[in-house]
């Protein structure tokens, strides 16, 4: 039921909190300073010997695949490759011995992402599943996996799932990255910092009514630019994605820098970018992406860290976020972009939970 809700989207966008806590229960070990997880059915052995990981999956399932890439290679320092799944099943890519596979899917039933999980299977690699529905197809299909346990989604938009995947992304990092070189105390603070998550996410929910204001403000763009750095560029990617399906705008992500081979073309005083910049290591570099894009008059809508004076003397207007620390930005920044596309779709009178053309789960490729 709603409870309350007007849409399930909204419902499932405000249940993220209570999805990342369910996400990391059982799954943190303080003493060992790591994570552990149930069903992988592999042995530490196996896992230490691992030396290539493939991401894949579809849509905001490969978004999440993607802040995962950054995640496992910085923590973990383990060679990721991102994969859309509808291209590695026929693509037939050379795959070295010991490459784990891991299938990233909210259903569990996706098409494509099936297939791939099957031929790289097929081929003698294990495979794994990051996977919301239980018993589904691909859970079963895999060798082992892990589940968000993020509860049912039934907006087609996906939210708490792919929340609840970065989190899971972030805690198989740990692990693999404690199997290696990162130290006790880097474990120790990474669980600490994972512990504050859900009430920083909480925090976030609290711009609902300043992103309703944006919204109505820009009500009536008909191109949107999303940019982000490190660990935000796949935000904007799925911030795009999300405005793009529920409110049927045009909108585009990029690494904030890519803009200048390009997209700036798209740069009008019609056109507002939100620029995702939070404080952190790229933070003077989006800033100068940000006043280029000002420079040619486009409206500005930044995703900033409170208390951020130097994005308020650039921005039009500023959303705020709590500050965590980068590796975790994914999971806090995405939530206003999710409320934008909400808001947006409404103005526009979408049928939030029903986009046209769409459905749930992709079960044809
Ligand atoms: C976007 C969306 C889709 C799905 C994609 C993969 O909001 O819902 O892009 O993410 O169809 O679906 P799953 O994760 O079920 O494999």
């Amino acid at each position: 039921s709603l409870q309350g809700f007007d849409h399930y989207m909204l419902k499932e966008i405000y249940e993220q909190p209570e999805a990342l806590r369910n996400a990391m229960r059982g799954r943190l070990d303080e003493e060992n300073a790591t994570a552990v997880f149930g069903g992988l059915n592999l042995t530490p052995q196996q896992l230490r010997s691992v030396e290539r990981i493939i991401l894949t999956g579809c849509g905001t399932s490969w978004h999440s695949a993607l802040v995962g890439e950054y995640l496992i290679e910085e923590l973990a320092r383990i060679p990721v490759s991102v994969e859309y799944a509808s291209e590695l099943r026929y693509r037939n890519p050379p795959i070295e011995n010991n490459t784990l596979v891991f299938g990233i899917t909210q259903s569990g039933e996706t098409a494509d992402t099936l297939a791939a999980l099957r031929e790289t299977k097929r081929k003698g690699h294990r495979t794994l599943a990051i996977c919301n529905v239980v018993g589904s197809s691909i859970a079963q299909a895999a060798d082992g996996g892990v589940y968000l346990h993020a509860g049912p989604e039934i907006g087609v938009a996906s939210t708490k799932a792919y929340t609840s995947q970065c989190c899971i992304l972030t805690m198989l990092a740990l692990y693999f990255g404690r199997l290696r070189h990162l130290s006790y105390e880097g474990g120790q603070r990474i669980i600490q910092e994972l512990y504050g998550i859900p009430g920083a996410v909480q925090e976030a929910l609290n711009c609902n009514e300043r992103v309703k204001e944006v919204a109505n403000k820009y009500q009536d763009a008909t191109n949107v630019l999303y940019l982000g750095r490190q660990y935000n560029f796949p935000t904007a990617l799925e911030g795009a994605l999300k405005l793009k399906e529920i409110s049927y705008i045009h909108a585009e992500g990029y690494p904030a820098a890519e803009m200048k081979h390009g997209p700036i073309a798209l740069v009008d005083t019609k056109t507002p970018s939100v620029f995702i910049v939070p404080q952190g290591s790229t933070y003077d570099k989006v800033m100068a992406n940000m006043e280029e894009v000002k420079a040619r008059g486009g409206p500005i809508i930044a995703v900033a860290t409170k208390e951020d004076p130097m994005v308020d003397a650039v921005a039009d207007d500023v959303i705020r976020i709590p500050d965590v620390p980068s590796i975790l930005q994914p999971i806090v920044s995405v939530v206003p972009l999710q409320l934008l596309s909400y808001h947006f779709a409404l103005l526009r009178g979408c049928d939030v939970d029903k986009p046209r053309n769409l459905a749930k789960s992709v079960t044809v490729e």
